[in-house]
């Protein structure tokens, strides 16, 4: 999911699907990883019980709903009021976090206020500076506290998804090496699962739309259903050596 340099970013839907139409993000998701793996695995590491939870960029809901119940207080954060706007309809039933409209880089928390922030999908795809940004903050809001930390999954560069969209499928055009090098984290966990849609047409209609002309033109040669998608879960524990950016 998502681009991982700005130049295919230009390219491709994402952003404006955030922005406009929660509904394609949402029908991406509800074909990505029908076994839930991904969340399963994560739920595993992350051993919620009784903590307090930070989501960052929480989208139309698809992690939250499955990670909240477990938290002891939970916030879920987006940029988008209209991703929120469908989170909100798809989580309260469950369970009632709290909602957040703000930015990564400059988090509407107080510092040391939670103990475990989680953003799928989020951070691989920022440039450079707003990443470096959105760390500190993640940062300054997790307490020092044992097992606390920042939990991230991301796309792997080496799978059908990246190549659809057009992306360098080895480690040197990955912005994982950046979050593993400059960002502290290390990779936990490899998953291998993949995007399921109902028919060709909807995955070439949704792909389409979100990954650009590249994924149209290699659904248009070879029209398929699935997609095989890799992630990985990277971690980064919360340490009392780095500087807090704000009080
Ligand atoms: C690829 S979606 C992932 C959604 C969700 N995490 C999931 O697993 O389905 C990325 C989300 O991050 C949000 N986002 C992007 N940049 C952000 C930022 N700087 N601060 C907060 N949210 C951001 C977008 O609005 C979008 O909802």
């Amino acid at each position: 999911m998502m681009a991982s340099s700005a130049s295919a970013t230009s390219r491709e839907g994402w952003a404006h699907a955030f922005q406009h139409d929660p509904g394609l993000f949402d029908a991406f998701r509800a074909a990505e990883d029908p076994e839930q793996r991904i969340v399963r695995r994560l739920a595993a590491h992350l051993a919620l019980g009784g903590r307090s939870v930070l989501e960052i960029g929480c989208g139309t809901g698809r992690t939250t709903e499955q990670l909240c119940t477990a938290a002891g207080c939970y916030v879920a954060l987006d940029a988008s009021r209209v991703m929120l706007a469908v989170a909100r309809r798809r989580v309260d039933l469950a369970c009632a976090p709290r909602w957040l409209i703000g930015r990564a880089q400059a988090l509407p928390l107080a510092s040391g206020s939670v103990d475990v922030v989680l953003a799928t999908w989020v951070l691989a795809n920022m440039r450079p500076g707003g990443r470096a940004l959105a760390l500190a903050e993640i940062e300054r809001v997790t307490r020092a506290a044992a097992g606390a930390g920042t939990w991230l999954v991301e796309n792997h560069w080496s799978s059908e998804l990246q190549e659809l969209r057009g992306l360098p499928t080895d480690p040197s055009g990955s912005e994982i090496g950046s979050l593993i090098g400059e960002g502290g984290f290390t990779i936990v966990e490899e998953i291998d699962t993949e995007i399921r849609f109902a028919s060709d047409d909807e995955a070439a209609r949704v792909l389409g739309a979100l990954c650009g002309p590249t994924a149209s033109t290699a659904l248009a040669s070879r029209p398929r259903s699935r997609v095989a998608q890799r992630v990985v879960i990277l971690h980064r524990p919360r340490t009392d050596s780095r500087p807090r950016s704000r009080s």
